[in-house]
Order: C-alpha cells, then sequence, then structure tokens
C-alpha cells in the first residue's frame, strides 16, 4: 500500500546547517497491517510517518501509495489522496479553538465539502467510543489534554480513512485512555484497514503486528 525507496530527507535550518533526518530509508507497509514505529527521540520518527502520509517530500527517493508513484504529484493531488484515505493524529491535538468537541470532529468532512447528516451520527458514535458524548458542547479549553487528544482521535477516523498515521496517540493519556485509543486503532485495523503508529511505549508497540526501529535516521530493525 505505501512503499518508500531510499528515502533522504534532509532539513535546512538558516543557510549553513542542515540536518539529516532520515539516511536511505527503504520500508514497504502493506495493505491491513499494523504497524509501530519505534526510536529514541530526533531518530526520525516524524518524520517517517509525515512522508509516509504524503505530509512532507522526501530530499531523495520514491514514495508510492497504492502502487502508484506520489513524489512528484502536485500539493493539490497530495491533499486530495490525504483527505480520501487519509487519517492522521498529530504528535499535539491540534484542535480549533473557536469549534467545539463536535465540530473539530467534523471539520474534514466540512473542509471537503462532503459533509452529509450521517457523518454526524459516525462523529457522535466515535465520540462516544472514546468516552466524550458528554463534551459535545465543549471547546477545546474547557477540554482536559487527554480528552483532546481523544478528539482528535475521533478526528483522525471521520473519514472512515483507509490508513491511519498516528505520532505518539498515546503520550500524556492516563494508562485507561491509553486503552481505549489502542483498542479503537486494532478494532479499525481488524477490519483490514491499516495502521501506522509511532509510539516510545514498548508495551504499547507489542499491539503491533510488526515494529519497525528506527536510529539515527536509518532503519535499524524491522520485525
Ligand atoms: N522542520 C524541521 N526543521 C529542521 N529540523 C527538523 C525539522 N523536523 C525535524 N527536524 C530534525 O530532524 C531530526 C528527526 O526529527 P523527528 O521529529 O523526525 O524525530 P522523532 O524521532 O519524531 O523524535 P521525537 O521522539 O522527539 O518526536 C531531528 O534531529 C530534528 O531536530
Ligand atoms: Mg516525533
Amino acid at each position: 500500500m505505501i512503499s518508500l525507496e531510499n528515502i533522504h530527507k534532509t532539513y535546512r535550518i538558516g543557510r549553513e546547517r542542515k540536518v539529516h533526518a532520515l539516511k536511505g530509508i527503504s520500508e514497504t507497509i502493506h495493505a491491513g497491517e499494523f504497524v509501530a514505529v519505534v526510536g529514541p527521540s530526533g531518530s526520525g520518527k516524524s518524520t517517517f510517518l509525515a512522508i509516509a502520509g504524503l505530509l512532507e517530500r522526501p530530499t531523495e527517493g520514491t514514495v508510492r501509495f497504492d502502487g502508484k508513484d506520489v513524489t512528484g504529484l502536485s500539493d493539490k493531488e497530495r491533499t486530495r489522496i490525504r483527505a480520501e484515505q487519509c487519517g492522521f493524529v498529530f504528535q499535539f491535538p491540534s484542535l480549533i479553538p473557536t469549534l467545539n468537541t463536535l465540530e473539530n470532529v467534523l471539520l474534514p468532512k466540512t473542509l471537503c465539502r462532503t459533509y452529509k447528516k450521517s457523518d454526524e451520527e459516525w462523529g457522535r458514535n466515535l465520540l462516544a467510543r472514546v468516552g466524550l458524548d458528554d463534551k459535545l458542547d465543549n471547546l477545546p479549553y474547557q477540554l482536559s489534554g487527554g480528552e483532546q487528544r481523544r478528539v482528535a482521535l475521533a478526528r483522525a477516523l471521520i473519514n472512515k480513512p483507509d490508513v491511519i498515521f498516528a505520532d505518539e496517540p498515546t503520550g500524556a493519556v492516563d494508562e485507561y485512555n491509553a486503552i481505549i485509543i489502542i483498542e479503537l486503532f486494532k478494532e479499525w485495523n481488524a477490519q483490514g484497514r491499516t495502521v501506522i503508529m509511532v509510539t516510545h511505549d514498548m508495551k504499547l508497540a507489542a499491539e503491533a503486528g510488526r515494529i519497525i526501529q528506527l536510529e539515527q535516521g536509518r532503519l535499524k530493525i524491522s520485525i
């Protein structure tokens, strides 16, 4: 489903400095896999996820999505693939402060102008799953950090994505809520959808079907 071929990513900082965040990564993630991406801070996990999820372009190398080379597609085409097939849970929840819980969850739909009445039902359903059905009208500042993360999780699923990209989805979440999140991913995965999750927590990584370990921008192990 997603294949990365010899991916390099170099970030420039000012004129002089460069950071080689990824140094020649080749990896294929098949449809229906649940993959955990682990490694020390700064090893390139978020960069890997951003490139696989078509949020960033590699400096060198090829990204294929559903067999198609998407590296050189226009921003518009890449955005369309993301909107139709991908769901993202970022390292920080990034909710819109002026929208309430349900509106934040429905945002990907309203942005794509594909909003239907049944979407609202699905949004309410997802929020119930993450234990927030009594907080539909709250604005983000009226939610705890863990609750905001769960809103972001429901938002990632609103489009019924083929692939979920999750960056530390259980960071700053208590153990009970971490289990809710993982169970939701496992259920989603059991329906044949793909989950790619970055985590520091080896116990959570063990829940995935496969572990990709990065170290200093290189693939250390893929098991
Ligand atoms: N936009 C950017 N501009 C410059 N350097 C960046 C940028 N994003 C990441 N980096 C650098 O690239 C390297 C890899 O960063 P990345 O965020 O992928 O690591 P990570 O494994 O996700 O770390 P963490 O576990 O702390 O989230 C780091 O050295 C980081 O400082
Ligand atoms: Mg990161």
